[in-house]
């Protein structure tokens, strides 16, 4: 096999120790957080029909048209990978019917979208997302953005950005694509290719173009809230009066979209500038999703949590998680081996860390071992200490090696000294 067998799929990557510690940090942390707010967990399949995210998400956006994977089961049915976790939370939401009708669930979920890798950008990547059911209320979507404030808080990451917009009701989305049309036609021509094409399927989509052509014409559009009712445009004053109260610093952005059609009202973004090109570290919003006959509104976010990783390392924030204590556990002769192992058992059972070598490798090598594995403390136990009933415990911050009894092993142990 050439090396490349190895390898994991193209945007794809292994979530391996020690790095590992990091994530399992971080998200503990989360969870944390998140119950504090009343959100509680969800995990729906990584595998749905396609009809799920295709009505959902929205026909002529970028995910549906271009980057899910879709197969076809043994029976021809019509599956994707999901691209995102609210389309999934809210065909379970309906199917309860008023059993999560003000649920607050959250999800810790891989993801999967074909885009092109690049840095930032992966095929499979992770979420952190919330999602808060019920109907419109500003309350509510500032609480949510509050929620995200608060996690990158205690995850010790400063320096994000929020981004707000609104979407409106879904009575002004005719109106606002229709404005916007008239606005563009006669300047068609110094749009890119791919937005004339949106001017017609997706017309919002022209605002948050990339290319340079394109934003030229933008930035001289007036806001989307023009084409609104007054009652939308209250909606977002009302969400941005209770974030003014939360002392959460925002900046009002008309020409942030969001790539997915259930929004409605309050959008935003929050992005980090350590992160290049892709810097939105969480995206979220307000919606309205139809699920078969039943309609589901709610309000949530999803963060990248590979994105929120990043931005941490260039922060030099490297914390490898809780390492406690970890006793590593020396074997002086192969006779001793199960004997050990049953003292190595009661530790763990008693709540220690406990690792030993199992193949009789020598003293050497073992110390090695408990040294890579950074090991706080190394009980070494031959033929002698057996006989004497007693075991050699070293204490490896400072060197320290006494002999001791398995009483007070146990108790020196369990207190973590
Ligand atoms: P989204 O903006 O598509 O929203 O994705 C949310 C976040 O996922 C992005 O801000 C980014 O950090 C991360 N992300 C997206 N695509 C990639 C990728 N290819 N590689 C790495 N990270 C990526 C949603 O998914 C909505 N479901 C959010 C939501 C929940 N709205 C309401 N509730």
């Amino acid at each position: 096999m050439g090396s490349d067998d190895f390898q994991p799929i193209q945007g794809m990557s292994d979530l391996a120790p020690p790095a590992i510690r990091r994530w399992q940090k971080l998200e503990a942390q989360a969870r944390i957080v998140l119950h504090r707010y009343g959100y509680e967990e969800i995990r729906t399949p990584v595998l749905e029909k396609l009809s799920v995210f295709e009505r959902s998400i929205g026909d002529t956006t970028d995910i549906v048209q271009k980057e899910m994977y879709v197969l076809e089961d043994r029976g021809g049915r019509k599956l994707a990978l999901r691209p995102e976790g609210t389309a999934g939370v809210m065909r379970f939401v309906a199917g309860h019917g008023q059993d999560f009708q003000d649920g607050r669930l959250y999800y810790i979920a891989p993801m999967f979208r074909c885009e092109r890798p690049q840095a930032g950008r992966k095929r499979q990547f992770h979420q952190l997302g919330a999602e808060a059911i019920g109907t419109p209320n500003a309350r509510v979507d500032a609480e949510m953005i509050a929620m995200q404030v608060h996690l990158l808080h205690d995850w010790g990451l400063e320096g994000a950005s929020i981004r707000l917009n609104t979407r409106g009701e879904p009575a002004d989305h005719a109106a606002v694509q229709q404005g916007f049309r008239d606005l563009l036609r006669p300047l068609a021509g110094r749009l890119c290719e791919d937005c004339r094409r949106r001017m017609e399927t997706n017309v919002l989509r022209v605002l948050d173009c990339k290319q340079e052509g394109c934003r030229e014409v933008v930035k001289d559009l007036p806001p989307v809230t023009s084409f609104m009712s007054e009652a939308s445009r209250a909606y977002l004053k009302d969400v941005c009066a209770v974030l003014d109260k939360l002392e959460i610093a925002y900046v009002l952005d008309p020409g942030l979209v969001r790539g997915l059609d259930y929004y409605r009202h309050t959008v935003w973004e929050l992005t980090h500038p350590a992160l290049g090109a892709q810097d939105a570290i969480s995206g979220g919003g307000r919606y309205g999703l139809k699920m078969g006959n039943r309609e589901i509104e709610g309000v949530g976010f999803a963060m990248g949590l590979e994105r929120v990783m990043t931005a941490l390392e260039s922060r030099h924030l490297d914390d490898t998680g809780e390492p406690g204590t970890l006793v590593w556990l020396v074997t002086l002769g192969d006779e001793l081996l199960d004997e050990n192992l049953e003292l190595a058992q009661t530790l763990r059972m008693r709540g220690i860390a406990c690792r030993m070598d199992l193949v009789g490798r020598s003293m050497k090598a073992q110390m090695r071992a408990a040294g890579r594995a950074g090991a706080t403390h190394v009980v070494i136990r031959g033929a002698s200490e057996a006989e004497k009933g007693v075991y050699q415990l070293k204490t490896m911050a400072d060197g320290v090696q006494r002999e001791v009894t398995l009483p007070d092993l146990m108790e020196i142990l369990a207190a973590g000294a």
